[in-house]
């Protein structure tokens, strides 16, 4: 156990060591080009090799590397979350040796791979092998509501998913107020409204009418193929269920960085329209199996009645609106101030946008990314978030999971990178820019999406 515990002190010292030489130079590389030129690019905000946790002590941390608390190389960022002078990241427990699940680190800040540290605090996470259901267990994607100060955050109850799936606890929805960092919510969904296997793993938040208590948030149920709706003013939820939030077969199959997988993953993709009533607000969604977008009124998501004594066929209120064409898989997307909707391109080490007002049809699409110039800055994608800031931000974590799941992640390169860019210049010359007129009346060189296959 011992000579266990210094060999991976060892390793640790050499994979820092060896990190600080070549990280100068990667990101030198980007930085040159980075908001240069007339096609503007993503600025790297963070980047990591490995993940590390800042500890009280340095002893604590040392002995939770020894007992197997902390296993560095089994954490992976995912989701993304940006408030003001925080950037939130989560951390699910995919493997053992997750110590924390919810993360923060200052923003901005100099450090380029800054330690992270447990969000609220060490004590708000139950560790997997006593849970304490009350805790954070293992937490998947975040969402800021920012007119309420409030940061909302879905957390699985599941560990070990990629191993042995242990659900530990019930799946929950939590709430922080961002001003105090207390929980001001947490509502465990009902046992009638999961299934076995399902996972729970993206959430987006409705507020109406500026009515802080008037919110509704809803989570998707990425393998059982739901939505979940939760109401804060009841304190309830009930499950939503249509037939397009199934994976389509034919686009479960991926071939990303030299790995062959199938992922059967239905709805996962949410973002919320900015309607010019808010009655008239919209969900836009999207299965991770799929190339499809869809949307349905969130009216409708929000009457109860219609989903707990339901009558009616609600089957066909959900609808779909275009495709993106082969190898057009996308995890998650956002609506910027402007209309605009950005979302991953996960196939593609890419991002996508759309101009909401426009037709989804394959000539309105942009890519944000010049694949030529920049074919590793964005390496898988993972989760993408617009801010709250008056000049709107575009955020992207991207992870290499499928590496970190089905290979192995080499710790002496950048594995995990955190990227910004300005909502309104990265779109300036693409079709997403509002002001410009339907695409079949004008080609623009950075619309490079491919002709792919319909269903
Ligand atoms: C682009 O970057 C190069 C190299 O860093 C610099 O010399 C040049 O002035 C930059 N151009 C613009 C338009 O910022
Ligand atoms: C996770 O899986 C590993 C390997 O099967 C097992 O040793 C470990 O106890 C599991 N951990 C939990 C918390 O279920
Ligand atoms: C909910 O849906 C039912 C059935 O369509 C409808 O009669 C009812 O008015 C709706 N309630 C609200 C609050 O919209
Ligand atoms: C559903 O119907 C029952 C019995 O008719 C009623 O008591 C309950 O209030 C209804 N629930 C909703 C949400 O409308």
């Amino acid at each position: 156990m011992k000579s266990f515990f210094f060999a991976l002190v060892s390793f640790l010292s050499i994979i820092g060591l060896q990190y600080l030489s070549t990280r100068a130079y990667v990101s030198a590389e980007f930085e040159q080009s980075a908001f240069n030129g007339s096609i503007p690019s993503f600025e790297i905000v963070h980047e990591w090799k490995y993940l590390d946790f800042e500890y009280p002590t340095f002893v604590e941390r040392q002995l939770a590397i020894k007992n197997g608390d902390f296993v560095p190389r089994n954490n992976l960022p995912l989701g993304i979350d940006i408030y003001r002078s925080r950037l939130f990241i989560t951390t699910p427990r995919w493997k053992d040796g997750v110590p924390a699940s919810l993360v923060t680190v200052p923003y901005p800040t100099q450090e380029i791979s800054p330690a992270l540290k447990p969000y609220p605090s060490w004590q708000a996470h139950s560790s997997p092998n006593n849970p304490d259901c009350s805790k954070l267990i293992s937490v998947y994607r975040t969402a800021v509501d920012a007119k309420c100060n409030r940061l909302w955050l879905i957390d699985s109850g599941i560990v070990n998913a990629t191993i042995s799936l242990n659900q530990i606890c019930p799946p929950k929805i939590v709430a922080f107020d961002l001003d105090t960092d207390e929980m001001i919510v947490r509502y465990e969904l009902p046992a009638s409204q999961t299934k076995q296997d399902s996972l729970h793993s993206n959430i987006v938040v409705d507020v109406r009418n500026k009515d802080c208590q008037n919110a509704h948030v809803f989570v998707t149920d990425v393998w059982r193929f739901g939505i979940v709706v939760y109401s804060l003013a009841k304190h309830r939820s009930w499950r939503v269920t249509n037939y397009n939030f199934s994976p389509n077969p034919t686009a479960a199959d991926f071939n990303i960085h030299g790995l062959n997988f199938q992922w059967l993953d239905g709805v996962f993709g949410m973002s919320l329209s900015q309607g010019p009533k808010r009655n008239d607000r919209v969900l836009y969604f999207h299965p991770m199996a799929s190339y499809k977008e869809f949307m349905v009124p969130i009216d409708i998501l929000l009457n109860e009645s219609l989903w707990t004594n339901g009558t009616i066929d609600t089957s066909k209120l959900f609808i779909s609106i275009g495709d993106r064409g082969f190898n057009g898989q996308s995890s998650t997307s956002g609506i910027a101030r402007n209309g605009v909707m950005f979302f991953t391109q996960v196939h593609r080490d890419n991002i996508g946008c759309w101009d909401t007002t426009k037709p989804y049809s394959r000539s309105n699409l942009g890519i944000l990314l010049d694949a030529n110039k920049f074919p590793t800055l964005i390496q898988f994608p993972n989760d993408l978030k617009v801010d709250h800031e008056e000049s709107q931000g575009l955020w992207v974590m991207s992870n290499r999971l499928p590496t970190y799941l089905y290979s192995q992640l080499d710790y002496g390169d950048i594995n995990f990178r955190i990227l910004r860019t300005d909502v309104e210049s990265i779109i300036a010359k693409t079709i997403c820019n509002p002001l410009y007129e339907s695409a079949s009346k004008q080609k623009f060189a950075i619309v490079s999406i491919e002709e792919g296959q319909c269903y």
